[in-house]
């Protein structure tokens, strides 16, 4: 640490305090950490005190233990949708290599490579976190917002997966029809009504489409899982993270469209999954 490095630290936690950051001391550092020069360091904090979400200020986010660019206007990956990629990896592994009936139906002859779709991908976190950790992932991703789909090729290109922009499937190659192993979506979730009591650094950082799912939260959901069967492989999964206020729902979604949903949750992360399959689950 030069001279006068840990005096500037100091000060900067203590303005990071007065601000209401709660972890004021790890954001110093990682502000520090980033930023190219003393200049920077200063722009970034006035961004942070200001209220910007830390992961725009820096231009990224850990997540699932990988650093995802994350950029202004884009919704930050949480940490609850780690419970997300982690069923998802289950399902994409069996798809690769042969693996026996698992907790959750996880089980495959092993077809040698995965194709894995992640809709409403955002920044790309959840389907680059997969692809990531299974071998042999063929990775699709689509988001409507323009800002959400320039962040997510730059995050996709790590795993050389492909993004397309539009409206839920409308943009994915019809070659993929029937072809899907993995459906992984964390759609808008939040009630309308409720879009008004969800803390700052999301209301007014985040674009209403990230957030906002319709009156009862669940509308995204529904328009996901009515086409979902015309996209997966006979032995492919739908999972939808959703809250527990909405898991029902969520469930019933794909019970209209055919698919048997079960519902699995990580009270350690507060993470709600519902799960789809053609089949019951053994
Ligand atoms: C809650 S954010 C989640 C982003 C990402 N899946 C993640 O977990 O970090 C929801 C995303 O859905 C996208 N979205 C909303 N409606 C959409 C639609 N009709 N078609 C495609 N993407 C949509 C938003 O732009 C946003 O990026």
């Amino acid at each position: 640490m030069t001279p006068g490095a840990a005096d500037d630290l100091a000060a900067i936690v203590t303005k990071l305090r007065a601000a209401g950051c709660v972890f004021a001391e790890d954001e110093a550092r990682l502000l520090a950490a980033t930023a190219r020069s003393p200049a920077d360091l200063a722009a970034m904090v006035d961004r942070r005190v200001s209220g910007f979400p830390l992961e725009h200020v820096l231009g990224w986010a850990e997540f699932c233990g990988l650093r995802i660019a994350v950029s202004d206007g884009v919704f930050v990956p949480r940490r609850r949708s780690e419970f997300l990629v982690r069923q998802a990896v289950a399902f994409a592994a069996a798809a690769v290599a042969p693996v026996p009936a698992g907790p959750l139906g996880e089980s495959g002859p092993g077809r040698g490579h995965s194709v894995i779709v992640d809709l409403c991908c955002g920044s790309g976190a959840i389907g680059v976190a997969v692809a990531a950790a299974v071998d042999n992932a063929e990775l699709y991703a689509a988001d409507i917002e323009p800002a959400a789909v320039a962040c997510a090729r730059q995050n996709v290109a790590s795993v050389g997966g492909h993004v397309f922009q539009g409206d839920l499937y409308d943009p994915l190659p019809a070659s993929l029809r029937g072809r899907v192993d993995v459906l992984v979506v964390n759609a808008p979730y939040v009630p309308t009504s409720e879009i008004v009591f969800l803390p700052p650094e999301a209301r007014l950082h985040e674009p209403a489409v990230a957030l906002d799912g319709g009156v009862d939260g669940v509308d995204v959901h529904r328009r996901v899982a009515a086409e979902a069967p015309g996209w997966l492989a006979p032995d492919g999964r739908l999972l939808i993270e959703t809250s527990a206020r909405q898991a029902t729902k969520t469930a019933a979604a794909m019970t209209a469209s055919g698919l048997v949903p079960v519902i699995t949750r990580d009270d350690d992360l507060g993470a709600i999954v519902v799960i789809g399959s053609r089949g019951a689950v053994p």
